[in-house]
Formats: structure tokens, C-alpha cells, sequence
């Protein structure tokens, strides 16, 4: 069992970073092994584009996805997009941890969906990536009702069905954090906690189930 951990904020003293660090830390705890791509700290560039890959005929009317197969199949692709490929490769369970921006991901880390997902790779006729397990920690600034907590729950389902949904791979249960900008000291200890506890139902038992298979 192999976890990616995928982290997209800019600030290092936020509570993005804080839940990151809680996963970090339970993973070190089980002796499960990770990766990390903070993508704030490696600059990724999250925008796809001609200079993803090396070798597109420049005669072609460009094609992202057409490209991004062509690389794949003549090993041509930026490093910035490989070496996310192959840290992926290698994992059964990817995190993502991210605040909730415009009621998505931010745009560094949907430029990581597009470049490093990418067609052939992840998706498509036989894309060579095996379907891997997705889980999303984000951080949002409500709700303050039932009402709105079913809105971001139907919103989220959406982000996971629209991109994992559709490449086939096992989504697991989101943990999400409301409100964390208003919440004391003391809360955001309590909400540290339950992602612990939330890493455990769903992220700890199955790597034991894994290691025991
Ligand atoms: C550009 C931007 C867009 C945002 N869009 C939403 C949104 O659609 N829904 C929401 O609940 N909060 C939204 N927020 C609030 C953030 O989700 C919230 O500030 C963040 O999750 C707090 O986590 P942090 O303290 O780790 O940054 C937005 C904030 C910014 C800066």
C-alpha cells in the first residue's frame, strides 16, 4: 500500500497544511509509504498546453489529448508531467487536499487533472494506469444549514463523479472541513482529530486488509 499525496495551497501555516501534516503524520504512524507533490512548492505550472510534450508534428492542428498519447507511447512528455506520472504510478490511493474555490479545485491543482491525467495514461483505450483510490480532504467556508451541507455534499460528489467517476477508479468518502477560517483553536483541533479518525475507517483498514491479503 502506497499512498500520493497531493496538496494545493499557498500558504503553509494554513489549515489546508494542517490537515496535510495530520495525514502525513497517521501514514509515518502506520509505516504506510507516501509521496508528496505539493504543487505550490514545485511551481507546477498547471497549464497544458504545446509545451507539455516534445514531439508533436508542428505541421498538426494540435490536439491535447492526441499529444498527450504520443508522448506517452515515445516517452516525450515535460518532466514536470512525468515525474507526477510516476509518482502515481506507483500509489494505490491518491489524496487531494485543497480549499474549495469557486466550488472546485483551485486552478494549480485542476491544471495537475489535466496534464498528468492524462489521455491513454489514465483514461481512454487502453490506458495503461491501473484504476487507483481517490480521496478528497477539502476545506470550505460554510454551511451554515442542513440545507447547505447537502448543496457542498451534491457539489462534491459532482467533482469526484465528473473526473475519477468517469476514468473508473474507487472513490472513497470526502472529509470535508467547513467553515475553517471562523472556527477557534479549540475546533480545529476537534476537526484534526476526525480526519485522523476518518484516515482510519478508510485509509488505515484498508492497507491492513492489503498487507494481510
Ligand atoms: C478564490 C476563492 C474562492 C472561494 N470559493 C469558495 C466556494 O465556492 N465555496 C466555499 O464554501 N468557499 C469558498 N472559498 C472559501 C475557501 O474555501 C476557504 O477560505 C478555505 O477553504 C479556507 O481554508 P484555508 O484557511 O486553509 O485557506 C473561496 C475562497 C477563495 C479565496
Amino acid at each position: 500500500m502506497k499512498v500520493h499525496l497531493v496538496v494545493a495551497h499557498p500558504e503553509q501555516g494554513s489549515f489546508n497544511f494542517a490537515l496535510h501534516k495530520t495525514a502525513i503524520e497517521v501514514l509515518n504512524k502506520e509505516n504506510i509509504k507516501f509521496e508528496v507533490s505539493d504543487l505550490y512548492e514545485q511551481n507546477f505550472n498547471p497549464v497544458a498546453g504545446k509545451n507539455d510534450t516534445t514531439n508533436f508534428p508542428i505541421e498538426d492542428i494540435f490536439q491535447l489529448a492526441k499529444a498527450q498519447r504520443l508522448a506517452l507511447s515515445s516517452n516525450s512528455f515535460a518532466n514536470s508531467i512525468s515525474q507526477e506520472q510516476e509518482k502515481l504510478a506507483s500509489s494505490d490511493l491518491l489524496i487531494f487536499q485543497f480549499p474549495l474555490w469557486w466550488w472546485s479545485f483551485p486552478g494549480i491543482l485542476k491544471g495537475w487533472i489535466d496534464r498528468v491525467l492524462s489521455s491513454g495514461f489514465a483514461y481512454g483505450n487502453n490506458a495503461i494506469l491501473k484504476p487507483k483510490k481517490i480521496m478528497y480532504s477539502i476545506t470550505t467556508g460554510g454551511a451554515n444549514s442542513k440545507e447547505e451541507l447537502e448543496y457542498y455534499q451534491n457539489k462534491i460528489d459532482g467533482l469526484y463523479q465528473d473526473i475519477f467517476g468517469f476514468i473508473g477508479w474507487e472513490i472513497l468518502p470526502a472529509f470535508i472541513a467547513h467553515g475553517v477560517q471562523r472556527k477557534t483553536e479549540e475546533e480545529r483541533t476537534l476537526l484534526l482529530k476526525s480526519y485522523k479518525e476518518h484516515l482510519a475507517k478508510n485509509v488505515i483498514v484498508d492497507s491492513l486488509v492489503l498487507s494481510n491479503a
